[in-house]
């Protein structure tokens, strides 16, 4: 099993090019079998999720053109089959896009229950209350849920939880439904409105995505496009913490700043310094790292999906935080192991408390899940002596060549296969 070898104390100084969104890729490129025109789409990150999608796509007949390592031609002119079921895509969460996107086009779907990282319920119920509203019948059997309608129909829906996933599957259906949509209490977040812009560069009427109301007049068919994917928001935000961790110096470009403002915000509380400008921001750690309190909130709030990340920033702070978790109950399975490390954190439910140390020490550690997995590593690279992370298939699943852009930063760090390898990484770092 891969594993990551790491030798931590070395501050992270340089620049790193952020890739495109996993999380607008994943449902872009499910979206792209809503029309039968040829759909192009760039800036896809080359991570697990977005592969396991594109490879569950050739299995119903969509042809896939991969142009270069990030751009792919999508042509689904010859689906012969509404059943996406095969042993992979039951391990990604995303895989709940095909139910949007082949219902809104055939008015069919049959798609295995979504896997994905285990960090609390994940719910579907807005999903298929979405779909019931606008006319579908909606049953799960044998591990799939099922999908189909005569006809869809518009509709008022009234989301009772702010959910990513159910707002982009409701908006793929109404997209293709006979009259106007409303979708209140939607979310909000950069990878809804990426998908939104997608869909209208297909012809789709789609306003309001980016705010909490989305109208979405149904149209009878789409078309072909060619659309580049937004920067991935929480790679970047994780590159900038890694400054924050490591006390470094780094240079996030091909980025979107005003899409990583709490983040940055959280950053200067805690006494970092910023430089922004169009499309890159630098996070220089010169100073010791203030604690501070942090709630996770869909967006514009603090990310989820940064949680781990500041946790392990803050776990090195001077003086208590606390961090609330108020996304996924289940967040908090990395705190094990960063206390290996030396942290001294107590979880109470959906809050820990963070007390911060001054430094942590090498352990062998095991990622829980991707993004805790991300900031177990960031941990090593600022903990003092050898660490080995293993369960790396998770952090595969949505950060590009991870290793490879540390490395570039100066961190040392290597992937390998077995303890001998390990023993080899210690004898040349000495
Ligand atoms: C997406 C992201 C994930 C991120 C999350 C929150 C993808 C592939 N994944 O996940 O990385 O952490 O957004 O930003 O884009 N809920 C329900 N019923 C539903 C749907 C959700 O109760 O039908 C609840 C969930 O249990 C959770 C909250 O709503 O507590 C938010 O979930 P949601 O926004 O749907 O997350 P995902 O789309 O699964």
């Amino acid at each position: 099993m891969e594993q990551y070898a790491i030798k931590g104390g070395n501050p992270l100084v340089g620049e790193v090019e952020i890739g495109g969104a996993k999380n607008a890729a994943l449902p872009i490129i499910a979206a792209s079998i809503m029309t039968d025109e040829s759909v192009q789409v760039d800036n896809i990150p080359d991570v697990r999720d977005t592969n396991v999608l594109l490879d569950a796509m050739q299995e119903i007949g969509v042809m896939i053109k991969r142009n270069n390592r990030h751009s792919v031609s999508i042509n689904a002119s010859q689906v012969h089959d509404y059943v996406v079921d095969g042993d992979n895509i039951r391990k990604i969460r995303a895989s709940y896009y095909f139910i949007g996107a082949l219902l809104a086009k055939y008015k069919n779907a049959e798609v295995a229950l979504p896997g994905g990282c285990d960090i609390g319920c994940r719910a579907i119920d807005q999903h298929i209350k979405g779909f019931r509203a606008l006319g579908a019948e909606v049953v799960i059997e044998y591990g799939l849920i099922k999908a189909h309608a005569e006809r869809l129909r518009g509709s008022h829906i009234y989301m009772d939880v702010v959910s990513v996933g159910a707002t982009i599957n409701i908006m793929m259906v109404a997209a293709m439904a006979e009259g106007t949509t409303i979708i209140e209490n939607a979310a909000k977040e950069p990878h809804v409105v990426d998908l939104a812009n997608f869909l209208n560069s297909m012809g789709a009427n789609i306003k309001g995505a980016g705010t909490d109301v989305i109208r979405i007049k149904g149209v009878h068919s789409l078309h072909g496009t060619e659309y580049a994917i937004i920067p991935d928001q929480i790679e970047a935000g994780t590159f900038m913490f890694a400054a924050a961790i490591t006390k470094g110096d780094i240079t996030v470009k091909n980025v979107i700043p005003k899409h990583l403002e709490s983040i940055t915000a959280k950053l200067l509380e805690i006494g970092c310094e910023i430089e922004e400008s169009d499309d890159a921001v630098r996070v220089v750690a010169a100073k010791p790292l203030r604690h501070t309190q942090v709630k996770t909130l869909p967006y514009p709030g603090f990310p989820t999906d940064m949680q781990p990340q500041i946790t392990v920033a803050l776990a090195l702070s001077t003086g208590t935080s606390i961090v609330t978790e108020s996304i996924f109950e289940n967040r908090f399975k990395y705190v094990d192991e960063l206390i290996r490390m030396g942290a001294n954190i107590k979880v109470e439910g959906n809050t820990a408390i963070v007390n911060g140390v001054a430094k942590y020490t090498g352990a062998s550690i095991s990622a829980p899940d991707l993004r805790a997995g991300a900031a177990l590593v960031l941990a090593a690279l600022a903990a003092e002596g050898y660490s080995c992370v293993e369960d790396i298939h998770y952090i595969q699943r949505g950060y590009e060549d991870f290793h490879l852009k540390l490395q570039s930063l100066g961190a040392q760090i290597e992937k390998v296969d077995s303890g001998r390898d390990m023993q080899k990484f210690k004898l040349k770092i000495g």
